[in-house]
């Protein structure tokens, strides 16, 4: 049986993963954040409700799931429970029950913050553009072995030392290289104390909650966050977040074996965005760029900051597919598209030379002096915004989205007409027995 689906990011984050964890979490018991923080946002709209989560996943809409935060996210206790009480505010039952943590997690701490916004202003104009959240800084922390996790809430002497020893380090570096105001000890302890018993209740070995819910059939979704060209390893170096967002990332950020996967759902729009800094060679600059952030009302969900777009590029994809194992892919936003008079795909990225790369470099200088080779089709003028059946799209939209899948060399297996649950086309299923 089918039970262990990843739905994932394959360009540069807000792909839509939201809308579709949330569309799948009707088929799922459990779904499970893996890596990154509250560097996410990932809207669920129901009705005339939209909701943006950042740490909890997308499952907590549906009441009778569980959610888990596995080793690999970076916790941050005050934006968490900011979150809960959000989400409590616009009805959700039961709500910080239903989620549970691993002690593993690495605790973000409000010196993360300091140190990422000292060091994105100590990188001038070659500033990543971070969403500000302190994530890079608190997994530096943990890859260092001397960050601090939310199992080290159980022992308070001990948690003490180690945030003394944590903050002697980090405050020197704010005070003597970023030139930042340092944080204190005593400040800390006061956030974290009155949380502290919240959080602890909602600790759990998720990786074994996981494989008793996998022994008992249960279907688990684990929710990526970011997108696989921010990935640490595998995305355009060093303008990327500081987590493995490939599907990999999925299964050690959770503690899921490899093989208890079974099937990976990528998730892209039509076309391309990307919030921050960092290459983007399908890039549109001009009106055509600004008619689809308009349309598409790209805006970043946490930081509120204008994305920038561009064409659909399969050479990205390409990589995509090859290093998440892609089993299908969910298309979203097609109706931003319509109206139209040509739409383009990205084939291949030219180099000054001449040669025509069919995958994308792995570091942002390897970009420099690449254009995009695209394939242009004509346009559709028809809406396409709800549609639900597949034969309903206008033919040349239906063009295109072969001609998307033949170049990306995966089948579409989602496509998405608009923001709500309902205005979706489904070709096949994830959870399917096949
Ligand atoms: P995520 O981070 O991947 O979950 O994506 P975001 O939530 O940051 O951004 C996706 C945005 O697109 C959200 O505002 C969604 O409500 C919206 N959205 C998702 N699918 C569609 C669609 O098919 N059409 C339109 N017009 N909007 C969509
Ligand atoms: P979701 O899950 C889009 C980008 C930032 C910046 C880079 C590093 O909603 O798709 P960080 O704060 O992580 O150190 O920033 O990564 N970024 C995202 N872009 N969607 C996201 O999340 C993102 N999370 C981080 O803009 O370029
Ligand atoms: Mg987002």
């Amino acid at each position: 049986m089918p039970n262990n689906v990843i739905v994932l990011g394959t360009q540069w984050g807000d792909e839509g993963k939201g809308k579709v964890a949330d569309l799948l979490t009707s088929k799922a018991n459990i779904v499970v954040r893996s890596q990154g923080g509250n560097n996410a946002g990932h809207t669920l709209v129901v009705g005339d409700k939209k909701v943006v989560v950042r740490l909890v996943p997308s499952g907590i809409l549906h009441p009778e799931c569980l959610c888990l935060i596995g080793s690999g996210v970076v916790v941050n206790p005050e934006a968490l429970f900011e979150e809960i009480a959000e989400l409590n505010k616009a009805g959700v039952p039961n709500v910080e029950q239903r989620i549970k943590i691993c002690g593993a997690s690495a605790l973000l701490l409000p010196v993360h913050k300091s140190i990422d916004r000292g060091a994105e202003k100590k990188r001038g104009k070659n500033a990543i553009g971070t969403t500000g959240r302190g994530i890079g800084p608190c997994y530096e922390d943990k890859v260092a072995r001397r960050g601090l996790r939310v199992g080290d809430l159980y022992e308070m002497d001990r948690f003490r030392e180690k945030l003394k020893d944590l903050l002697e380090y980090r405050n020197f570096m704010l005070k003597n290289f970023y030139d930042e105001p340092e944080v204190s000890f005593d400040s800390v302890m006061a956030m974290i104390e009155p949380l502290r018993e919240r959080l602890l209740a909602m600790v759990t070995d998720v990786a074994a909650v996981i494989d008793e819910g996998r022994k008992q059939g249960k279907k688990i979704l684990f929710e990526g966050a970011q997108g696989t060209f921010l990935d640490i390893d595998y995305g355009t170096y060093p303008y990327v977040t500081s987590s493995n967002t490939v599907a990999g990332g999925c299964v050690t950020g959770s503690g899921a074996g490899p093989l208890a996967i079974d099937y990976i759902l990528g998730i892209a729009k039509v076309y391309t965005t990307r919030v921050g800094g960092g290459p983007f060679p399908t890039e549109l600059n001009d009106a055509v760029g600004e008619g689809i952030r308009a349309r598409g009302k790209e805006f970043g969900a946490v930081t509120g900051r204008p994305r920038r777009t561009g064409w659909y590029d399969a050479v990205a994809m390409r990589r995509a597919v090859m290093i998440n194992s892609l089993s299908g892919l969910a298309l979203m936003k097609m109706d931003v598209l319509d109206g139209m008079d040509e739409v383009k795909i990205c084939i291949g990225y030219k180099r000054p030379d001449g040669v025509v790369l069919e995958l994308p470099p792995l570091a942002a200088c390897e970009y420099e002096g690449l254009e995009p080779v695209y394939e242009s089709m004509p346009g559709w003028k028809e809406s396409t915004y709800g549609v639900t059946e597949y034969g309903k799209l206008p033919q040349n939209a239906r063009n295109f989205l072969k001609r998307l899948e033949d170049l990306s060399g995966v089948k579409v297996a989602i496509l998405s007409t608009g923001p709500e649950r309902d205005q979706t086309i489904y070709l096949d299923d994830p959870f399917a027995d096949r």
